[in-house]
This record gives structure tokens, C-alpha cells and sequence, in this order.
């Protein structure tokens, strides 16, 4: 008899497909590893700004507005964007008059970095680089706020991922995260009900954790690390020298993305 076989290849090939529409579009890679997640990225790069248009209309009230004024005692402050994507975040920054300081922005996907290159090139004051969020190729307690925005989710262990933004950020700085909420049951382990997020926050030196709705498909979360900021940043520092220094450029696999400095400068690897 071979209709019974014939049944379960239907429902085997029914599993896998469901298997593959969960693991490849709604969870984008996230449970199959950082090369999956960077190729998946890679290749939907050139959509990306248009399909998610809609909800960045109101970055300015909802990021830059409170980020701004976090930092408005500061000179010169330093920000680092962890999966900064196609620039989204970087690029509204520069683009508000308040904000003089200096912005660096990583991601795992050249793809992604290739578009957001083209949106801060303008600015000068926004340096990219391909690199993975759990080893950030800075030293402790650099930059003045850390921002990472709908990434967490897809990094393999999001509490290392937070160790590491509280790592390089400075005393009294601060931390601006989201976590997903919509389709919140489709990422078992990488998506949080707000106690659960509290206490991963409480492993970490932050005071003064906020965490409030921001869309159908995120919250985000404010914090500042413990202690006092200094009222002079490093936005104004040389980045491009600073980041030659072996000793501050001190993950091996990290690269600058695209041109650097005056002279135009270019790292193997970099598109
Ligand atoms: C949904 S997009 C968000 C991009 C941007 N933050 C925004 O709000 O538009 C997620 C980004 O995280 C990046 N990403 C995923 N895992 C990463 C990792 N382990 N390290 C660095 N970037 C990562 C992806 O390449 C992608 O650009």
C-alpha cells in the first residue's frame, strides 16, 4: 500500500515547511546562528527601509527627543549603535540640529551596513563598522549612551549581548534597548515579560531601569549606568586614529565599513 506513505510525506513535508516558515521569516534567522541571520539580512537589505517606512515616522518623539535630552549636559557625546541596520538610528541622530556629538554603528550584515554608509556619509560624524554584538571591539566605559534597537532577539544569548552594552558604556550613561513583544511567543527565550527583563537588568551596574511600550511589536528600555557622567564626551576625539590603535580596535574580526577619514582610507574587506 503506498497512500499511507504518501500520508506521511505530506505531513512530514507539512512540518518541515512550517519549520522553515518559522525558522527563515518569522523569526529571521534568529535560532539558526549569526552567518543565517547576517545572510538573511544580506539579502533583504534593499527592501528593508521600505517595508519597516512606517513605523520610523515617529523616531524623533519616541528615541531622539529623550536621547537628546539624556545627553544634554554632555559636550561632544559618544554614541554606539549595536545592529544599527540601514542607519535608522545614526541617521536621525546627525540629522537633529541638537546633537553635535559623534556616532559609531555596527552590524553583522555588510548588506545592511552598504545602505546605512549611504545614509550618514553625509554627516562625517558617524563611523560604521562589521562586527558581531557580543564581542564589541571597544575598551569598558567609553561612550556616553549605547543604543540597540530590535536586535536583541537575534544575538544567542541576549544577556551576554546586555553584559556587553553596559561593558562600554560609561558611568551615569545611557542604555536604550528594545524587547520584542509582538509575536513575542514565536521567540521562546530571546523575547521577555517585564519581571523576567527587570532581573536580567538587575544582574547588570544600571539604575533607574524604565521599560514602556513603544509599538505593536516592541518596548523599549531605558537605563543609566551606575555613577556619575562627565560633562565632556569623546565625540570629539579623533575616531579614526583612535580606532587604529591596536589597543582600542581590540576584537580581531572587526573592520571598519567603508571609506574612514580624509584620506579616504579603506580596510581589506570593507565594501
Ligand atoms: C530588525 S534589524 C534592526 C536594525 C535597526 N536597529 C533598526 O532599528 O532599524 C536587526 C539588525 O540587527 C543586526 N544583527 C543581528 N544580529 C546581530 C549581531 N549578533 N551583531 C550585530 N548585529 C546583528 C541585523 O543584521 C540587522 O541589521
Amino acid at each position: 500500500m503506498i497512500w499511507p506513505w504518501i500520508a506521511v510525506a505530506v505531513v512530514a513535508a507539512t512540518a518541515i515547511g512550517i519549520w522553515l516558515y518559522w525558522a527563515l521569516s518569522i523569526t529571521e534567522g534568529a535560532y539558526l546562528g549569526r552567518r543565517v541571520v547576517a545572510l538573511l539580512y544580506d539579502w533583504t537589505s534593499a527592501r528593508y527601509d521600505r517595508v519597516k517606512a512606517i513605523t520610523w515616522r515617529q523616531d524623533g518623539a519616541w528615541l531622539i527627543d529623550p536621547l537628546v535630552q539624556r545627553l544634554s549636559g554632555i559636550k561632544d557625546p559618544l554614541v554606539l549603535d549595536v545592529g544599527t541596520g540601514t542607519g535608522r538610528f545614526p541617521a536621525a541622530l546627525l540629522g537633529d540640529g541638537r546633537f553635535s556629538g559623534q556616532i559609531w554603528a555596527l552590524d553583522i550584515s555588510r548588506g545592511m551596513l552598504r545602505h546605512a554608509y549611504e545614509r550618514v556619509k553625509s554627516y562625517n560624524r558617524c563611523r560604521l563598522v562589521w562586527q558581531d554584538a557580543d564581542t564589541l571591539p571597544f575598551p569598558d566605559g567609553l561612550f556616553d549612551a549605547v543604543v540597540c534597537l530590535e536586535t536583541i532577539e537575534f544575538t544567542p544569548r541576549p544577556q551576554h549581548t546586555i553584559h556587553e552594552l553596559v561593558r562600554v558604556l560609561g558611568p551615569g550613561g545611557t542604555l536604550l534597548i528594545s524587547n520584542r513583544i509582538g509575536r513575542a511567543r514565536w521567540f521562546p527565550g530571546r523575547a521577555y515579560h517585564d519581571e523576567e527583563l527587570s532581573a536580567m537588568l538587575s544582574k547588570e551596574p544600571l539604575r533607574d531601569a524604565l521599560i514602556h511600550n513603544w509599538n505593536s511589536f516592541y518596548d523599549l528600555v531605558w537605563a543609566n549606568k551606575l555613577g556619575r557622567a562627565t560633562a565632556v564626551g569623546h565625540g570629539a576625539d579623533d575616531l579614526e586614529a583612535w580606532l587604529r590603535k591596536p589597543e582600542h580596535l581590540n576584537s580581531g574580526t572587526a573592520e571598519p565599513y567603508g571609506p574612514w577619514g580624509e584620506h579616504g582610507s579603506h580596510k581589506a574587506g570593507a565594501q
